[in-house]
C-alpha cells in the first residue's frame, strides 16, 4: 500500500543537537561545568546553523517532503524580554529553504533547551514560565506564523515524569549490581548518563549554584514534580492560545515520548499505570489539540513485580534499549483509543552503527504505520529521528541516529542508504 497523497515522510532534528554554539542556553552552560555529566560538550555540533541549506537539499533530493526542526528560544530571547530579530531572520531563511525544496517545515518551539535566564527564575517548576513561554511563542508566531502550517509547542512534554520515575529506579538499582543499573538507563528515550550524574552530584550543587543561582536548576529535562508536570502542559495551552489568536489555521500540537507498554501475565496493572503516567493523564490538557506528536523508540515490558529488563538475547541499540520497531504501531493504536485527533509521528528511530539495521527498522516501523492507516487511524506523517548523526545530549556524539553521517572533523555529510530508503516511501 502506498501512503496517501499529502502524507509526510520526513526527518527531524532539534536546534541544540545540530546547530552548534547555542551559547545562551542552559545545556551549553551545563556541558561546560567542571563536573559536567556530559560525555562531551556540543561545541559546533553539526554546524547546521550555517549548513542548513545543504542539509535540507539532501533531505529533499532523497524524496522526503517534511522537515521537523526546532527554533531555539535561547537564540530568540537571549536575555529576558530582549528579542533578537536577526535570529528570527535566520529561521525565516530556514523555512524559505524548506519551501524552495518543496519540504513542509514542522516547527517545534521548545526542544529541551531553555535560555539560562529562565532557569535562574526557577525554570520548569516556576509559575512565571507559563507567561514567559507564552510571550516567546507569541513573538515567534507574530514574526513567522504566516509561513507556517504546523507548530509543535513543546517536545516530549512528559519527559520530566519519566525522569522522576527512572531516577527513583536508578537510585534503587545503583545499590545493586552495576550491570543492572546500566539497563535502567536504557529505559528512558533520551541520552542520559545517570551513573555519571550520581557521581557528580556532590560537586554539581555548588557549580550549578554559580551558573543558575540555585543548586538544583529545573531545566526541562529534570525530574518533574506533579505540579511541574501540569505546569508544562499549562504552558502548552497558553502558547497554543497565543498562536491561534494570531493564526487560527496553524495546526498546533504537543509531542510526547511514549513507550509501547506491554504486560506479561501478572504485569497488567504495572503496564496500565505506566501508560496512564506517560499518556492518559494528559488527555484533559491536549484533547482539543489539532494533532498529537507521537515519539516512540522501543517497548517496555512489565511482569508481576514491575518493569522487566530487555528480553534475554534481544538485539540492543547503542542506547541500550531494545531494537523493536513494532512498538510504533502498538503505540499509535493505543493513543488512538483515547485521542481522536490527527497523529503525526514526530520521532521514531534507532541508534545503530550498521545502517542496514536502520533500513530494517524503518521498513518494519512503516509497515506498522500502513496497517494503522488501513484501519482508519488518522496518521498524517512520519518524521524519522534523525536527519543526521548529532549531539545525543549527555551521551554526546557517539550515538548514531542519523540518516546522514557527519564527519566530526570536517563536517562533511555522507547520506546513508537509509536516507534513500526512507525517501522511496514518499515517491
Ligand atoms: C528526543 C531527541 C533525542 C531522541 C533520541 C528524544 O527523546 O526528542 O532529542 O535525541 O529522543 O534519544
Amino acid at each position: 500500500m502506498a501512503f496517501p497523497n499529502g502524507f509526510f515522510i520526513g526527518a527531524a532534528t532539534a536546534a541544540h543537537q545540530v546547530e552548534g554554539h547555542n551559547i545562551h542556553s542552559d545545556y551549553w552552560a551545563q556541558e561546560l561545568l567542571p563536573h559536567s555529566s556530559f560525555t562531551e560538550p556540543s561545541g559546533e555540533a553539526c554546524d547546521h546553523y550555517h549548513r542548513y541549506e545543504e542539509d535540507i537539499k539532501l533531505l529533499a533530493e532523497a524524496g522526503l517532503n517534511a522537515y521537523r526542526f526546532s527554533i531555539e528560544w535561547a537564540r530568540i530571547e537571549p536575555e529576558e524580554g530582549k528579542f533578537d530579530e536577526n535570529e528570527i531572520e535566520h529561521y525565516r531563511k530556514v523555512i524559505a529553504c524548506c519551501r524552495r525544496n518543496h519540504v513542509e517545515p514542522i516547527v517545534t518551539l521548545m526542544h529541551f533547551t531553555s535560555p539560562v535566564w529562565l532557569i535562574r527564575k526557577g525554570g520548569w517548576e516556576a509559575e512565571s514560565t507559563i507567561e514567559d513561554f507564552r510571550r516567546y511563542a507569541a513573538y515567534v508566531t507574530e514574526k513567522l506564523g504566516g509561513e507556517l502550517k504546523y507548530i509543535c509547542t513543546i517536545n516530549e512534554a512528559n519527559m520530566g515524569l519519566q525522569l522522576a520515575a527512572i531516577s527513583r529506579r536508578f537510585t534503587l538499582m545503583a545499590q545493586q549490581a552495576a550491570a543492572k543499573a546500566k539497563s535502567a538507563e536504557g529505559s528512558v528515550q533520551v541520552g542520559m548518563n545517570f551513573e555519571k550524574m550520581m557521581e557528580n552530584m556532590k560537586y554539581a550543587a555548588a557549580e550549578n549554584a554559580e551558573v543558575f543561582g540555585t543548586p538544583q536548576p529545573q531545566i526541562f529535562v529534570s525530574s518533574r514534580t506533579p505540579e511541574g508536570d501540569a505546569l508544562v502542559f499549562r504552558a502548552h495551552q497558553a502558547a497554543k492560545a497565543a498562536i491561534k489568536a494570531l493564526y487560527p489555521n496553524i495546526q498546533v500540537g504537543i509531542t510526547l515520548s511514549m513507550h509501547d507498554c506491554q504486560a506479561l501475565p501478572g504485569g497488567e496493572s504495572f503496564a496500565e499505570a505506566a501508560w496512564d503516567e506517560e499518556f492518559r493523564h494528559y488527555l484533559p490538557f491536549i484533547q482539543d489539540d489539532d494533532f498529537l506528536g507521537v515519539q516512540n523508540y522501543t517497548r517496555t515490558q512489565y511482569g508481576p513485580a514491575g518493569q522487566l529488563p530487555c528480553p534475554e538475547g534481544a538485539e540492543l541499540t547503542q542506547m541500550d534499549y531494545e531494537f523493536y520497531p513494532e512498538a510504533l504501531e502498538n503505540v499509535l493504536r493505543k493513543v488512538h483509543e483515547d485521542f481522536k485527533g490527527d497523529l503525526i509521528v514526530t520521532e521514531n528511530g534507532v541508534a545503530v552503527s550498521d545502517d542496514s539495521r536502520r533500513v530494517e527498522f524503518i521498513r518494519r516501523a512503516l509497515a506498522g504505520v500502513e496497517r494503522c492507516l488501513a484501519d482508519g487511524i488518522p496518521v498524517k506523517g512520519y518524521c524519522h529521528w534523525s536527519l543526521m548523526d548529532n549531539f545525543e545530549w549527555q551521551k554526546g556524539f557517539g550515538m548514531t541516529f542519523g540518516l546522514i553521517a557527519v564527519d566530526r572533523g570536517t563536517q562533511k555529510r555522507t547520506p546513508k542508504e537509509s536516507l534513500a530508503f526512507l525517501g522511496s516511501y514518499a515517491q
